[in-house]
């Protein structure tokens, strides 16, 4: 905060001053400081923007990201999402944001002009699974009820998740060989989590991440786990 507040000092003549943050960034699953980021924003008149990829559906009590889960929602000027995480695995994505932005982008962004559209099919579904979010507000604290499960059971199997409020839970691992090692033999248990390395994270980072759905039932978690204890205890991890 003390670097974005420099930043902004810096930049005091400018006409205009944006701040762009993820809400939820999606290598550590940490949550953006939003409240410290909208009072700054608000001290040194610039906008805020949030990329809420991983915080749409997932934070806030019915889901609608990073904003409400601050009680900031009407705060934030500019949200941009993608309907390919939460809201369901497709493609697309979208920004909101006053009438005047998004009319702009309409005339001037780059994806908008000179993509082709959505396929309806893909833009009927990302629909439904915003309606069907509106519908289920139960999702969302099953989701958290997923994530918590799963790091403190992680944990108990002497794993070391890092420690945090999203359903994003990665496991340090150190080498990059090493993350691709466990992701690989994670798959061959039945168990489908990403192995990161460097330059995607910091030297010496390596992790594989997890990531928890509202859809895991206790049964696919307890089998996830099983695999870990048995991946872990192989290559000497716990
Ligand atoms: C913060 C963030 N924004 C955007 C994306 C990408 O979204 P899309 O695939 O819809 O461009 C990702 C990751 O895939 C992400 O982590």
């Amino acid at each position: 905060m003390a670097d974005l507040e420099e930043k902004l000092k810096a930049a005091a003549g400018s006409r205009r001053k944006l701040i762009f943050t993820d809400g939820v960034f999606s290598m550590e699953g940490d949550i953006a400081r939003l409240p410290e980021i909208v009072a700054l924003a608000k001290r040194y008149d610039a906008i805020v923007a949030v990329d809420d990829s991983h915080a749409t559906g997932v934070l806030g009590k019915t889901g609608r990201g990073t904003a409400e889960h601050f009680g900031l929602l009407g705060q934030v000027d500019i949200i941009t999402s993608t309907l390919g995480k939460a809201l369901g695995g497709a493609a697309g994505g979208f920004t909101a944001g006053p009438a005047a932005l998004t009319d702009y982008l309409t005339q001037r962004s780059r994806p908008q002009l000179f993509s082709n559209a959505l396929p309806p099919t893909v833009a009927g579904s990302a629909l439904a699974a915003v309606r069907y979010i509106e519908a289920h507000p139960e999702l969302i604290p099953r989701l958290h009820r997923n994530a918590t499960y799963f790091r403190e059971q992680l944990t108990a199997l002497g794993f070391k998740p890092l420690a945090g409020e999203t359903p994003i839970v990665p496991v340090m691992l150190g080498e990059t060989a090493k993350a691709i090692e466990m992701s690989e033999r994670l798959l061959a248990e039945g168990v489908f989590v990403t192995g990161f390395g460097y330059p995607v994270v910091p030297q010496g980072h390596a992790r594989v991440r997890c990531q928890l759905s509202a859809a895991h039932s206790q049964h696919d978690m307890d089998f996830a786990l099983r695999a870990f204890k048995k991946v872990g205890t192989r290559l000497g991890l716990i």
